[in-house]
């Protein structure tokens, strides 16, 4: 940063201290050759006067605002051989008289401007022009010439300024640039510097917005918000392992206590095959808990893809139905499944009856004999939409927002509730929301239960069959 102020900020001074010389050296010249001119006329207008005999000394040349300097102006009178009729005195000694050719070559309409060095290597500016009256004598020109050593000397003196600035505008410009590098800087070290500071115990940590230039505070903001968002799935997945570990620890103590019982003292055949059939049953459990928790840190991470295919949604349904139907009518809960034939959708069939499956245990399971459960299908603009709904016990509103956590469980306190996990729900959304679709719930304590699942891009066959249903 620093470098590239110094260098654009010196290039701008360079530049507009180059383009101050240039004018000033034009004006210079231009103003040379206008007094060159003035004094051209004004020596035709004496030679007139004085019948072309002589010519007075040399004149002064100065310009009214600088009175210090008296530029010597000379004059010289040449015939069309470029043979010198007469001079200022000294002009001899400092301008060399132009060659004939240089004469002949001149345009009679315009003066002829030369750039000459003395003998002793000042410079010299003259304007030569032909005497307008002297044409009956032959031709005749005028020379006037002008000393531009001291405007050569003041140039000098000012480009010696120029560079005296130019350096101090370096070594200025360097420091300027260094000043507002680090004061720019700093901000972004306080950031660098707390940023280093947080650690997985400290991500309450936040870097302070208020107090930075406008520029930075955008880039706080979005660090804090990253912060935000880290804390939080920190916090989840800690969560998840605390529960995770609770629910291990219950099935496992319990294995250990039975066998510990077992081992107390000799037993019979029958028994240690009634306790082994028990550890068996908590094995099984404990299995089912981390095949589900694999699944859902899998589904976290989205690392197996979804073996997508088109699935008639009326049939598998009705597949999944029939699975049901012996455990509903076993519980006297009637079984229904509604939907539009030819309602297709791409799905992964295994995700979605596990999905499905779960929503009718549930069903099942807080539906007292006598209720119903029913399965439906509808497409629409939004995709396809199936619902399970139970004429069951509901949902409690102030639980209702938590039952898609993983391991929230209504009936914590309830007996048996420690068969389930409380992930049924959790994973139904994770399948839902792995293939794209939206999962909600409505429920009415006393009255019932409806989980809505909407998946998107249905394929609707042109022609709508009768609802199909299954009891
Ligand atoms: N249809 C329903 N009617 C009443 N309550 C329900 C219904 N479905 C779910 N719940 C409540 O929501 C909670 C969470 O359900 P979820 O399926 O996630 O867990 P679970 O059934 O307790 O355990 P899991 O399904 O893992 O065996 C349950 O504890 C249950 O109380
Ligand atoms: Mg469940």
């Amino acid at each position: 940063m620093t470098v590239w102020y110094a260098l654009s900020a010196f290039a701008m001074v360079l530049v507009a201290t180059s383009l101050l010389y240039f004018v000033l050296v034009n004006g210079m010249y231009r103003e040379d050759q206008r007094d060159l001119a003035d004094n051209l006329q004004n020596a035709i207008l004496l030679l007139g006067a004085s019948h072309g005999t002589e010519l007075p000394g040399p004149v002064s040349g100065q310009p009214a605002h600088a009175p210090q300097h008296r530029t010597d102006i000379y004059v010289r009178v040449m015939n069309g051989d470029g043979r010198t009729l007469m001079q200022t005195p000294g002009m001899a000694g400092q301008v060399r008289a132009p060659a004939k050719s240089e004469l002949l070559a001149i345009d009679p309409r315009h003066r002829e401007v030369r750039q000459v060095l003395s003998r002793t290597g000042e410079p010299f500016l003259t304007l030569i022009a032909p005497i307008p009256a002297a044409r009956a004598n032959g031709a005749r020109f005028i020379e006037v010439a002008m000393d531009r050593a001291h405007d050569e000397y003041l140039l000098a003196r000012y480009r010696e300024r120029l560079w005296l600035v130019l350096g101090s505008s370096l070594v200025l410009c360097s420091l300027v640039g260094y000043l507002i590098a680090r004061s720019g800087m700093r901000p972004i070290e306080g950031i660098s510097r707390k940023a280093e500071l947080i650690r997985a115990t400290t991500l309450h940590e936040r870097i302070p917005a208020h107090g930075l230039p406008a520029e930075l505070r955008g880039l706080a903001e979005t660090f804090n918000g990253m912060l935000d968002r880290l804390e939080q799935s920190f916090r989840h997945v800690s969560q998840f392992s605390d529960d995770v570990a609770h629910e291990l620890r219950t099935p496992i103590n319990n294995l250990r206590g039975e066998i510990e019982v077992a081992l107390g003292k000799a037993r019979s055949q029958e028994d240690y095959r009634e306790v082994l059939g028990s550890c068996f049953e908590e094995c099984t459990r404990i299995s089912r808990l981390i095949r589900t928790l694999l699944f859902l840190a899998r589904s976290d991470t989205a690392s197996d893809a979804l073996q997508r295919e088109t699935v008639d949604v009326g049939e598998a349904l009705a597949t999944i139905g029939a699975f049901y139907e012996a455990a509903a009518s076993e519980a006297g809960v009637f079984l229904r499944v509604a939907s539009a034939a030819g309602l297709c959708a791409e799905l992964d069939r295994t995700l979605f009856q596990q999905a499905i499956g779960n929503l009718i245990s549930n069903a099942l399971a807080h539906t007292p004999a006598g209720g119903s459960v029913e399965l439906a299908a509808v497409g629409g603009a939004q995709g396809v939409r199936i619902s399970v709904r139970d004429t069951g016990c509901g949902i409690a509103p102030d639980h209702l927002p938590h039952v898609f956590e993983r391991f929230y469980r209504v009936e914590q306190a309830r007996t048996g509730s420690e068969q389930n996990a409380g992930l049924g729900l959790a994973v139904v959304k994770s399948i839902v929301t792995r293939h794209g679709g939206e999962v909600a719930i409505e429920s009415s304590v006393g009255k019932g239960t409806e989980v809505r699942l909407t998946f998107p891009q249905p394929r609707i066959a042109p022609a709508a069959g009768p609802a199909l249903t299954i009891s």
